[in-house]
């Protein structure tokens, strides 16, 4: 699963990231989508715009055609000094209907792999505008020709509302801590698969075999590095969540 699309050699969250992991094989996107002033759903990782684009400011706070007069591409040319790859200049914000719409149109149809960040500040408005997006492209029930559409969040409160508004969707419940009062042995009501940070499975590898044989799937995020990935081949995940999806597509079909 490509996380925030092909985002270590490409600016993450942009369509040009999306359309290079599809390229390069992934099995799926994962986005991060946070709600702007005028409640669209745009997919960006951190609260504020200043890391990822030329403007500054919360992303809540801002309009969409703001966002939209801002450049989403140079930060990651500046910062990887590489300036030969202009098509990354003045990327431009992308909202969930269009990775949707880039993810239908692909023939591979990737798995939408969604995040909600911050869904307790809008009061469940994340959630709902999430649902609302996915029933224009018919995404509420897994279909044939559809991709698989699972949402993710660390916030239990957030997975239970997707399982009130959407219970067909697969729901992931992140953890960053194996100790996780959420957690423990079990997952909460209504969830099949966890999604550890990876130093949960450096630390602890039975933490897998643990979770399958409770019937729980598990997608370990943000696994780069080949060791990491190796590890991963060899506990047997049920999904590599990396920023680097070509090295991991080569690895996995490897293997
Ligand atoms: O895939 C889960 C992972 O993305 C969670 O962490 O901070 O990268 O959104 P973060
Ligand atoms: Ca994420």
């Amino acid at each position: 699963m490509a996380h925030r699309g092909s985002s270590h050699d490409n600016p993450e969250h942009t369509l040009g990231a999306y359309e290079r992991a599809i390229a390069e094989g992934a099995d799926g996107l994962e986005c991060d989508v946070r709600l702007t002033a005028d409640r669209h759903l745009v997919c960006v990782h951190d609260r504020r715009v200043n890391r990822t684009s030329d403007g500054r400011g919360v992303v809540s706070a801002l309009e969409l055609a703001q966002l939209e007069g801002m450049d989403w591409g140079s930060w990651k040319v500046a910062h990887a000094g590489d300036a030969e790859q202009p098509d990354r200049h003045h990327a431009k914000i992308l909202t969930l209907r269009q990775l949707i719409r880039s993810a239908l149109a692909s023939e591979r149809k990737p798995d939408l792999v969604i995040e909600t960040k911050h869904p307790t500040r809008y009061a469940g408005e994340v959630e709902r505008r999430l649902v609302d997006v996915l029933a224009e492209f018919d995404l509420l029930r897994p279909a044939p020709d559809k991709p698989v559409v699972r949402v993710m969040s660390f916030s239990s409160m957030a997975i239970q509302r997707i399982a009130r508004l959407a219970p067909h969707l697969q729901r992931v419940q992140l953890i960053e801590v194996s100790t996780s009062p959420l957690f423990r042995d079990g997952l909460p009501p209504n969830v099949a698969i966890v999604g550890p940070w990876l130093g949960i499975i450096r630390r602890n590898p039975e933490f897998v075999a643990r979770q399958h044989h409770y019937g729980h799937q598990v997608h370990v995020w943000t696994v780069d590095a080949e060791p990491d990935i190796e590890l991963c081949l060899r506990l047997g995940v049920d999904a590599i969540i990396s920023n680097r999806p070509g090295l991991a597509r080569q690895m996995v079909d490897d293997a």
